[in-house]
């Protein structure tokens, strides 16, 4: 989502509107303002794309010197007139604007429903308006603070109320909010392209600071009321640079956002020291999952490769027969899919019309469905009987990087729920693998900053014409992805084997100097993925090896090795793929390619 706010001198919905409009490709399934006038607060929203809203305020746009904005990428509550932000309480002299997720939401909202509160919306954030209004004595500061002791989750928030008319409160935690300092007037936005169009003059908010925002002044403070002294920070970045994050391209930009997608897919779901992963969208029982005798896993692209990892966790941990289909295909082959069968489509858009075409064949044949999804009240997510959403955020290279890790994320967490529910997976695996899950945001962080030796490797040989991607088990499923990253963006031809499959016909193109990314990041097979590194090196293939920290041996054999953390071989796809991605990313940067929007591809496909 966006955010934007504005206290000064001037109008402040033109502002509002401008920096929304900034913001717009952060999500854009609906829109609003609120603006501050005489003791009133208008809220105008509408759901669609700002350009709607701007239909809609068109001949009567709300005057007001102070005001908030939003433009909505939605979470909880798919994308309607009412789950729209701003959002406020039942007397609208309190209102919110938010990004993130607040992940207690359903307790807070109980507790306010028995106290007499009405809600009119099915968001997370509307709770946090009702919290203001219960706890409001007349500080406006200390009502924030005692909200912000009750709700747990990650947020920017952006507050006005009717009765505290000169100024604006923020804050955040775990999602970026940045304050811009004018003359006379001062700005608040989730990310720089807001603002940089009225001030370069910024500051960027920390986790747990509170900002009140006045026309003339900014004053930070913590939670206890301990001031902060902020650095001025001034923004070089042009407009197009603002945008990306200051990356070069979304594409590196959203591989860097991973270690947030995750934690965000992971909110709610993977509690800390359980035993176990939690569904509440889901809440099967054992009974039901006894029914299932079957899952069928649905997709395309780089979702397809997702669910190929996902059938090897969910036969593994809960010993289900599972097929995997391209999704195109899965029609015409008369699958036998009845009523004992699970389908899951897996969709970052949940536009696909193959997948779509797929979900509508499953419930025909009488099949259960399911959706793994990155977008609400999408296509594919109305269609099926339940959803599973991934919290990846607006993912805009068409390259997809970062649905794809929240969707192996979720493929995992979905394969540990069912295997506790079937008994298949004991306590103790459980616990070990949750565990390993709460690291791999940290993890996934550090290995995205040493990045040099893969620019190297991506310089080097980014002028092959071929490339092959080796591995077994897991390791294969992920070498898939890794070719289709390379091949679709560098246009480099690349190919991903079984790494037992070699011998049966590959090897046949393996010649000196030949890229050959091996990955060995799974120990059952560890030893028989060397053999077939050694099959290939003596080939004289040039050998990446993708393995372990502390592997010492490997590095006899490959000409290069790319190390990543160490983890459980469960979780190892989500960190092997990143070294993958990011080869193919500077293999196209290399290569002059245009990597946001690579040739004759398109980010959503709705043509069969
Ligand atoms: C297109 C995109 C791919 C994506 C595939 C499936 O081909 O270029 O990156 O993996 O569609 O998209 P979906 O939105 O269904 O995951």
């Amino acid at each position: 989502c966006g955010i934007v706010g504005y206290i000064g001198n001037n109008q402040a919905a033109p502002f509002l509107l401008d920096g929304m409009s900034k913001l717009e490709y952060r999500g854009y399934d609906s829109a609003g303002i609120a603006v501050y006038e005489k003791g009133k607060i208008t809220v105008e929203k509408c759901v669609g794309r700002l350009d709607s809203l701007r239909q809609k305020l068109d001949g009567h746009m709300p005057e007001g010197t102070m005001g908030i904005g939003h433009t909505r990428w939605a979470t909880h509550g798919r994308p309607s007139d009412r789950n729209s932000h701003p959002h406020t309480d039942a007397s609208g002299e309190f209102v919110v604007v938010h990004n993130g997720i607040i992940e207690n939401y359903l307790v807070l909202k109980e507790d306010l429903i028995a106290k007499g509160h009405k809600f009119v919306s099915e968001t997370d954030t509307e709770v946090v308006a009702h919290l203001m209004a219960a706890y409001y004595d007349g500080d406006f500061e200390e009502t924030v603070k005692r909200v912000l002791r009750v709700i747990e989750g990650s947020y920017s928030l952006v507050f006005m109320c009717a009765k505290e008319p000169e100024k604006i409160i923020c804050t955040k935690k775990d999602n970026p909010l940045v304050i811009g300092l004018g003359e006379g007037e001062n700005f608040i936005a989730s990310d720089i392209p807001a603002i940089i169009a009225k001030t370069r003059r910024t500051f960027i908010m920390s986790d747990g600071e509170i900002a009140t925002v006045t026309k003339d002044s900014v004053w930070v403070q913590d939670i206890n009321g301990t001031p902060i002294s902020k650095k001025v920070f001034e923004v070089n970045w042009n407009a197009e640079a603002a945008e990306k994050g200051g990356f070069e391209h979304f594409m590196l930009k959203e591989i860097y956002e991973q270690p947030k997608s995750i934690r965000d897919t992971m909110t709610g779901r993977v509690p800390k020291d359980s035993h176990g992963i939690e569904f509440t969208e889901l809440g099967w029982t054992e009974e039901e999952m006894a029914g299932i005798n079957k899952i069928f896993i649905v997709a395309c692209g780089t979702a397809y490769h997702a669910g190929i990892v996902g059938k090897y966790y969910l036969e593994q941990l809960a010993r289900i027969p599972v097929e995997v289909d391209i999704a195109s295909e899965f029609r015409y082959r008369s699958p036998l899919v009845d009523g004992n069968s699970l389908t899951i489509v897996i969709s970052q858009s949940g536009e696909t019309s193959d997948t779509l075409a797929a979900l509508k064949e499953a419930k025909r044949l009488g099949s259960r469905t399911l959706a793994v999804t990155n977008v609400v009240g999408s296509s594919i997510s109305r269609e099926a009987d339940q959803v599973v959403y991934t919290y990846a955020g607006p993912e805009i290279a068409v390259a997809s990087t970062k649905a794809y890790t929240t969707q192996l994320l979720v493929m995992l967490m979905l394969a540990i729920y069912v295997g506790r529910l079937r008994g298949t997976l004991d306590i103790a695996k459980a616990h070990k693998l949750v565990e390993g899950l709460h690291d791999i945001p940290e993890q996934i962080h550090k290995l995205l900053e040493n990045v040099d030796q893969i620019k190297v490797f991506a310089t080097r040989y980014g002028s092959s014409e071929d490339a092959f991607f080796l591995g077994r088990s897991l390791d294969y499923a992920v070498a898939l992805e890794g070719a289709l990253k390379l091949k679709e963006i560098s246009y480099i031809h690349a190919e991903a084997y079984a790494a037992g499959e070699l011998k049966h016909g590959t090897l046949a193109l393996i010649v000196e100097g030949v890229p050959v990314i091996v990955l060995a990041t799974q120990p059952d097979v560890y030893d028989k993925t060397v053999s077939n590194l050694q099959e290939v090196k003596a080939r004289e293939a040039m050998v990446i090896a993708i393995a372990f920290e502390g592997d010492d041996s490997i590095a006899k054999y490959a000409d290069h090795v790319i190390f990543i953390p160490r983890t459980d071989k469960y979780l190892a796809p989500l960190l092997a793929v990143l070294p993958l991605q990011l080869l193919a990313y500077y293999a196209a940067l290399t290569r002059g390619c245009d990597v946001d929007k690579p040739r004759n591809l398109a980010k959503s496909v709705t043509v069969e």
